[in-house]
């Protein structure tokens, strides 16, 4: 291909606000369909917010949308292209809702467990040379470089999800995708947490994050996505949502729809 052409294609994918898009996607397991005509797209700079009860196939649809799972049918496009075409994964992180449940007797300092986001099977690896910097990076993102040589089982729940994120930050993502990441830990450190995703979400980070903490998300949230029986309800526009949304939608059960 001539390099103006390549050029130009590179420009036009640079400049797609889209990151990740689903249209019409349904996934089953086995006969159990979970997921049934979802369509949703997650802009640069958008902060998604996946509520709903347990089994309403919240964490499926995180696995679709970063290629992990294969839908039945409908389209999945990250960064504009296919996922089996889509290389580029050090733009993506991933910390997943089983993260928390890591073997805590495994003998791997902090600094050790972030550095092996650079080698996990999501996604590819990367040059080993700038690896010692981007971990000291990541633990200071979050905060937590003095844990650096402690070992992850001697840690509180609060302190291994935030070496989680860091191990997630490592290849310096532009998207963040978090499954329920602040799963049994305390109010304060739910809040801290949540203060450090606004905050790489203000520093330009797109954020997909699944949550149960329906208050606080709702704060940072650019567009809610409510699952129950396979469907989505899609609200943009936060303002004053928060009351009918809870009371509304959490009590009752949602209506699939679009709420703008
Ligand atoms: N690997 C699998 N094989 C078969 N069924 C599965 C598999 N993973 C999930 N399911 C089923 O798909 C449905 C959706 O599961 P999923 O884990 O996506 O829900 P969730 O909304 O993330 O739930 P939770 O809030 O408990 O994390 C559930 O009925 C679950 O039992
Ligand atoms: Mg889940």
């Amino acid at each position: 291909m001539p390099s103006k052409v390549k050029d130009t294609l590179r420009l036009s994918n640079d400049k797609c606000d889209d990151v990740v898009t689903l249209t019409n996607v349904s996934f089953a397991y086995g006969g159990n369909q979970v997921l049934e005509d979802v369509s949703l797209s997650v802009e640069k700079g958008d902060f998604v917010v996946i509520l709903g009860p347990n089994g309403s196939a919240k964490s499926t649809l995180l696995k679709v949308m970063l290629g992990l799972l294969v839908p039945q049918a409908g389209e999945v496009r990250i960064f504009g292209q296919k996922p089996r075409k889509f290389t580029a994964w050090h733009r993506i992180g991933y910390v997943s809702q089983q993260a928390a449940n890591i073997n805590t007797s495994f003998p791997a300092t902090v600094q050790e467990v972030v550095a092996s986001g650079y080698y996990t099977g999501f996604g590819r690896l990367f040059g080993g040379g700038r690896k010692k910097a981007a971990v000291k990076e990541a633990l200071e993102a979050v905060k937590i470089s003095d844990l650096s040589n402690r070992l992850i089982g001697q840690l509180s729940g609060g302190q291994r999800q935030k070496v989680f994120l860091a191990r997630a930050l490592v290849r310096n993502p532009e998207v963040l995708f978090l499954d329920e990441p602040t799963t049994g830990i305390d109010t304060a450190s739910q809040q801290e947490f949540y203060h450090l995703i606004s905050n790489f979400h203000k520093e330009r980070m797109t954020v997909v994050m699944v949550t149960h903490d329906v208050t606080s998300a709702l704060k940072m949230a650019t567009k809610a996505v409510y699952m129950l029986d396979g469907k989505m309800t899609l609200y943009k526009n936060m303002g004053n949502l928060l009351n009918s949304f809870t009371s509304k939608i959490l009590e009752q059960g949602g209506k699939a729809g679009v709420y703008n």
